[in-house]
């Protein structure tokens, strides 16, 4: 019996990793690709290298920006390259989204959507067998804005409203679609209930110790803090809720650090 050849773009992020640990144990062979990996996603030649005989590809790409233009360019050039890498066979494409990033009234408040609208939009012209995945926003965004927003000591996280979920269950969605031999076209996943991500990110400092103070930015006049990043009618509805995930976190290995 031939084994699936999954590949992974993305395999050495916080997504693609978790996707390339839970291949091996429902019998697939992953195939990780990332620069870490040695492979550039705009080095045509070397990408066509790494999808050689793969059955699958999975597209857990991401790229950083608040730009729209640059988040167009990488995620439309990023998908169109797999798609040349791909020509000529119909290997099929699990492409990982968020939900409501190709609505207008959404996306035009975030510029990152618009390249997860391009690289949707990429994927859809190809004609490949496609999935795409999409899923609210993650617990982990929070502690990442956390993070990322801090200026002297005081992180400034948007009051994002969101039914988040954990990363771990996004990657496990997206095994299940890479070994399911049918593309299921759109699937959108969502956590349990309603969650400010601002909000949690106060409980993960209380935790991490991160920040010394956490402001919560409002943005319940926007439709981002107004429920426009959930879906109403979600395929799936993951289990963790916001206080389990931070119980588990909490009870693990300590992941503070200095001011
Ligand atoms: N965060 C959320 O709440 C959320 C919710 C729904 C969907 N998503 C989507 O999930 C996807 C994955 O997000 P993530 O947070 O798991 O990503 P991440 O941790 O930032 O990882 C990004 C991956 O892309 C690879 N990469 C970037 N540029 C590359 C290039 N030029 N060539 C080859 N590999 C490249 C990186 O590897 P190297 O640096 O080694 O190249 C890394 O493996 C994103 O598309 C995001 O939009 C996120």
């Amino acid at each position: 019996m031939t084994m699936t050849r999954v590949a992974v773009l993305g395999a050495s992020g916080l997504a693609g990793s978790l996707v390339m640990q839970g291949l091996p144990s429902r019998g697939a062979v992953p195939v990780g690709i990332s620069r870490r990996h040695g492979v550039h996603v705009e080095d045509l030649e070397a990408l066509r290298r790494a999808l050689e005989g793969v059955d699958v590809v999975v597209d857990c790409l991401n790229h950083q920006t608040i730009s729209a233009r640059t988040a167009v360019g990488f995620f439309g050039s990023a998908a169109a390259n797999v798609v040349a890498a791909l020509e000529g066979t119909q290997t099929r494409v699990v492409c990982l989204s968020i939900v409501n990033a190709t609505v207008p009234g959404v996306n035009r408040w975030l510029g990152y959507y618009r390249g997860k609208a391009a690289q949707e939009s990429v994927y859809r012209a190809s004609g490949l067998p496609l999935s795409i995945l999409r899923t609210t926003q993650w617990f982990e965004l929070a502690a990442q804005l956390l993070t990322q927003t801090r200026i002297a000591g005081t992180a400034f996280v948007p009051g994002l409203l969101s039914r988040p979920l954990a990363v771990q269950e996004a990657a496990e969605q997206l095994v299940e679609q890479a070994l399911t031999l049918q593309p299921v076209g759109v699937t959108e996943v969502c956590g349990p209930e309603l969650v400010d991500l601002a909000r949690l990110a106060r409980e993960i400092n209380e935790q991490d110790h991160l920040a010394r103070r956490v402001v919560r930015i409002p943005l319940g006049r926007t439709p981002l803090g107004s429920g426009a990043l959930i879906t109403p009618s979600p395929t799936v509805i993951t289990g963790t809720t916001a206080q389990r995930w931070l119980a588990q976190r909490g009870a693990g290995p300590s992941t503070s650090a200095a001011l």
